[in-house]
């Protein structure tokens, strides 16, 4: 059976995928059928400059839809898998991490035993062709002492919150596909992205909105919790590069060398606010800072060497993080609707549970 010049993308209308989407028109040829349940996380109007585009077609529905998986992959005859959908946040996964087992551990495998069908009966030739791209995360690495050298794809894993042993599995499986099975999969692990369309449950968009709002700014423990930040979109040039050139069965990290401590992303983010959005009612953001309860089992510190995407495929991260942050801002500034038709009622209940009593 032939391969078509479509990609099959998962979780396209969340926060990177549905990044990944829209940079993939300006970079690539060839089709995108995006298959997205569209949870509290995702969201069609990511993908409204779209409309209407023959190059690209959504298709609501469940990754662990067995039926629906089989039925997309004999229809539009992908070339390659990119798989973002999941639940990806770390609180909710501590407050309720069945969902992530659903999805992210049989979500994952559903895809790929759909994958394997699918590949296994293509010509030779196309086998060779054929990519699952696993988007995962330096979370199944664990937590790094402030001397120990950064997460390389040898690292062993030793993911501590639900969420990260639930990426954890699924990479796992991932893996064993292409041991058992030789199914042609790369898997990528990212550290934290930041950038347009973020849901405003994650670090950077909700002390951003709440720091222009003069809401507090609520920390976890000591505030010097260090995560390694990437701009999105070069975490999307990063994926493009591992599909088009990576060697299957391999592992990439994937990392901004920009290791920062919470306490100075979010300084950060009120010093450019204080600068670009003063509000004398408000006076100096960094006031507006609260210190709380600690996340249970909160990893202290991430960094990535992405020293082998570079050297092998010739990757490196583009957008140094004051430039990247400052893009972010001023996105979300431009962006009020967007903001405004997330934060409904769903997302009121979130910000009750996980901040109240804190
Ligand atoms: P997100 O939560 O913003 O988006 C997830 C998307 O998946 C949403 O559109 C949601 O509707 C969809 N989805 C969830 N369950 C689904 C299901 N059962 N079937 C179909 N679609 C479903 O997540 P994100 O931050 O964009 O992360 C995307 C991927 O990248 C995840 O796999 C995550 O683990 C990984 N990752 C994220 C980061 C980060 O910093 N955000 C870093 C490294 C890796
Ligand atoms: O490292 C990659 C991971 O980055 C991805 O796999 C996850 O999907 C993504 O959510 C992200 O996980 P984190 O837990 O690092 O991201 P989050 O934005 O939730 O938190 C970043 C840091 O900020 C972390 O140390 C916790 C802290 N934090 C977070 C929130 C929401 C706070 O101090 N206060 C907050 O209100």
């Amino acid at each position: 059976m032939e391969l078509t010049d479509t990609i099959l993308v998962t979780g396209g209308a969340g926060f990177i995928g549905s990044n990944f989407v829209l940079d993939w028109f300006p970079h690539e040829d060839g089709k995108i059928v995006t298959l997205d349940k569209l949870t509290y996380a995702g969201n069609l109007s990511n993908l409204d400059s779209l409309a209407g585009d023959a190059r690209h077609t959504f298709v609501p529905g469940d990754i662990c839809d067995a039926d629906l998986v089989r039925d997309l992959l004999e229809k539009h005859r992908p070339r390659a898998i990119v798989h973002f959908a999941a639940e990806s946040h770390v609180d909710r996964s501590i407050n309720d991490p069945g969902e992530f087992i659903r999805t992210n551990v049989q979500g994952t495998f559903n895809l790929l035993e759909r994958a394997r069908r699918y590949w296994e009966e293509l010509e030779e030739r196309h086998r060779q062709q054929f990519r699952f791209v696993q988007i995962s995360t330096d979370e199944v690495y664990g937590s790094l002492r402030p001397e120990e050298p950064a997460f390389c794809e040898s690292t062993p894993y030793s993911p501590n919150s639900p969420y990260a042993a639930s990426k954890a599995a699924a990479d796992h499986l991932v893996r064993a596909y292409h041991h058992t099975y030789r199914l042609p999969v790369l898997t990528t692990n990212c550290s934290n992205n930041y950038g347009p369309y973020q849901f405003p449950e994650k670090l950077i968009p909700l002390m951003l909105l709440n720091a222009l709002e003069g809401k507090p700014l609520p920390i976890y423990g000591d505030g010097m919790n260090i995560r390694d930040w990437l701009y999105v979109q070069d975490h999307c040039a990063a994926i493009r590069c591992v599909l088009k050139k990576g060697s299957p069965g391999e592992t990439y990290n994937i990392g901004g060398r920009s290791e920062l401590t919470n306490l100075q992303v979010v300084t950060t983010i009120c010093d450019i606010l204080d600068e670009i959005c003063p509000d004398p009612s408000l006076g100096c953001r960094r006031s507006q800072m609260t210190f709380v309860r600690d996340r249970p089992g909160h990893d202290r510190r991430y960094a990535i060497d992405a020293r082998k995407i570079h050297n092998d495929l010739g990757w490196s991260p583009q957008t140094p993080f004051e430039q990247g942050i400052r893009q972010t801002i001023l996105w979300y500034l431009g962006h009020r609707h967007w903001v405004s038709d997330i934060r409904t009622g769903a997302y009121q209940e979130w910000l009750q549970l996980n901040y109240r009593g804190r």
